[in-house]
């Protein structure tokens, strides 16, 4: 198709060029009739004047139709410039105009901010949307805090390093989702919460520094800044310590908001750093929100929160767990307190906060077996269960396993904050709801019995009849 985007058109003065889109409105003044038609690049005035082609057909044309508008562009006079536009210098005179696909109309208005609409209606029709401008913005936002980040990356010499997605049960506290095998009748794969045991195999492995973006996946009850699935920027170096960890991404954080949000200011510049205990003493919280004014969304408070305690009681049963997870460093200064005080250890761990929210997290990793051992032994794991659920973490660290460390950053919380968003399902192209659920697939749902039968599964007496009868027809290869 030969066509100019919507943002080329101010180079186009006195052009006849096409533009495709959609009709974002239509207004008729008496006998003239103005589309403003969208693409992802912007809008643009189109006018319709009696006596062309174009105007015969444009009386039926309704909003969210799909168009191919011919035409003339012109420079608007000085008293019809649109500031807010940034086509709004000029518009065009349609010559002729071709219907490419008409539209139902939506079921909100998607020219307007779509926020105040019905969460579970946006969510089921998220196609649409995301095609209203606030929603397209943080999309596009998102990718290019994304690019930024891999671009940085490859520049500090990191490798991108892709780890698998069906894999082993990880120790980091959340429900895992897991994944039946059909070849393997009653064993289970897992949905990696984090890629952490991988990140640390591949220090062993002697690739040094291995960042990647990737998705995560954590059964947990939701909330405004958790979902079910994630993404993290994903890092781990070898021969780091924690400061090492801090000046790569404080320099990083800075530079992204400098490049892409220019109207950013910095509340503190190097970032504060609070200790664990200061801040829950101080601000009876872990993340703190440092803005000095908690309303200005323009106003960024980043702060690094160190010596993280390496256990903590859970707070069901009042065992001792990991704080960060179990493979994290304890600091020398409290490992002779492991087996009186295993409370008052602190741990080579620590937190970025932004504006009150976790934006990062990560930590300095045991490298050696004796350690390591002695963590899980602290933990309430028997020897067997150690073995069974660790031997390959345990069994690497005696092949010349690296000091290492690593972090990672939820990008989806990252975008929402620097958008001034309060939840991440704003930023998030399809997300899932409050409960867990793709409104607009309809996941989760029911699977045949024929495809139970095939990883093994017979359901229990509660779920039982919620599988299809009939297999649903085979539409692929
Ligand atoms: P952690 O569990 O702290 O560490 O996660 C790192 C960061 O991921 C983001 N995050 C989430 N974002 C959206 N929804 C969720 N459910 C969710 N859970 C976590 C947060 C958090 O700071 N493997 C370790 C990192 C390491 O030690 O290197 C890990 O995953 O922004």
């Amino acid at each position: 198709m030969r066509r100019t985007t919507i943002k080329e058109t101010v180079e186009n003065v006195g052009q006849t060029i096409t533009v495709n889109g959609w009709v974002q409105t239509r207004r008729d003044h008496g006998k003239i009739v103005f589309i403003d038609l969208r693409d992802r690049s912007g809008l643009l005035q189109i006018v319709f004047v009696p006596g062309s082609k174009a105007y015969e057909k444009i009386t039926q044309v309704r909003p969210e139709w799909v168009v191919s508008v011919t035409g003339k562009v012109k420079s608007r006079p000085d008293n019809l410039i649109n500031d807010k536009m940034t086509t709004g210098k000029v518009e065009m005179e349609a010559e002729d105009i071709e219907i490419l696909n008409q539209s139902k109309t939506p079921p909100f208005e998607i020219d307007k901010n779509t926020l105040g609409v019905d969460e579970e209606l946006r969510l089921k029709y998220r196609y649409l949307d995301l095609r209203s401008e606030r929603m397209a913005k943080n999309i596009i936002l998102r990718h290019n805090i994304v690019k930024f980040i891999r671009e940085y990356m490859y520049a500090k010499d990191f490798l991108e390093i892709e780890t698998p997605f069906l894999t082993k049960s990880t120790p980091e506290g959340a429900r895992e989702y897991i994944v039946p095998s059909r070849l393997y009748p009653g064993e289970f794969y897992v949905l990696p919460q984090s890629p952490q045991q991988f990140k640390q195999l591949l220090m062993v492995a002697g690739f040094e520094k291995y960042f990647q973006i990737v998705r995560c996946f954590r059964d947990e009850d939701q909330r405004g800044d958790r979902q079910p699935e994630f993404t993290q920027l994903d890092i781990e170096m070898s021969f780091v310590d924690q400061e090492d960890i801090f000046n790569l991404i404080e320099p990083m954080m800075i530079e992204l908001v400098e490049k892409i949000i220019p109207d950013a200011k910095f509340t503190a510049k190097p970032f504060s750093r609070i200790t664990y205990a200061e801040s829950v003493e101080k601000y009876k919280t872990d993340k703190p929100d440092l803005r000095k004014d908690k309303k200005d969304k323009n106003e960024l408070a980043f702060c690094w929160i160190i010596d993280i305690p390496l256990f903590k009681y859970s707070q069901t049963d009042k065992k001792l767990v990991s704080g960060h997870h179990p493979f994290t460093m304890p600091q020398e200064r409290d490992i002779k307190l492991l087996d009186s005080e295993p409370e008052k250890v602190r741990a080579y761990a620590y937190d970025l906060v932004l504006n009150g929210f976790e934006v990062a997290g990560g930590s300095i990793r045991i490298h050696k077996r004796e350690i390591q051992d002695k963590i899980f032994k602290l933990l309430g794991l028997s020897e067997e269960e150690t073995k069974r659920r660790f031997c390959h973490m345990l069994e690497a660290f005696e092949y010349g396993a690296p000091p290492h460390g690593g972090i990672a950053s939820g990008i989806d919380r990252l975008v929402a904050v620097l958008a001034g968003e309060d939840a991440i399902r704003e930023t998030m192209a399809f997300p899932k709801t409050g409960d867990a659920k793709d409104l607009m697939m309809g996941a989760p749902s029911a699977v045949s019995e024929h495809q139970l039968k095939d990883v093994h599964i017979s359901l229990r007496k509660e779920a039982e009849g919620k599988e299809l009868k009939n297999a649903d027809t085979v539409v692929g290869d």
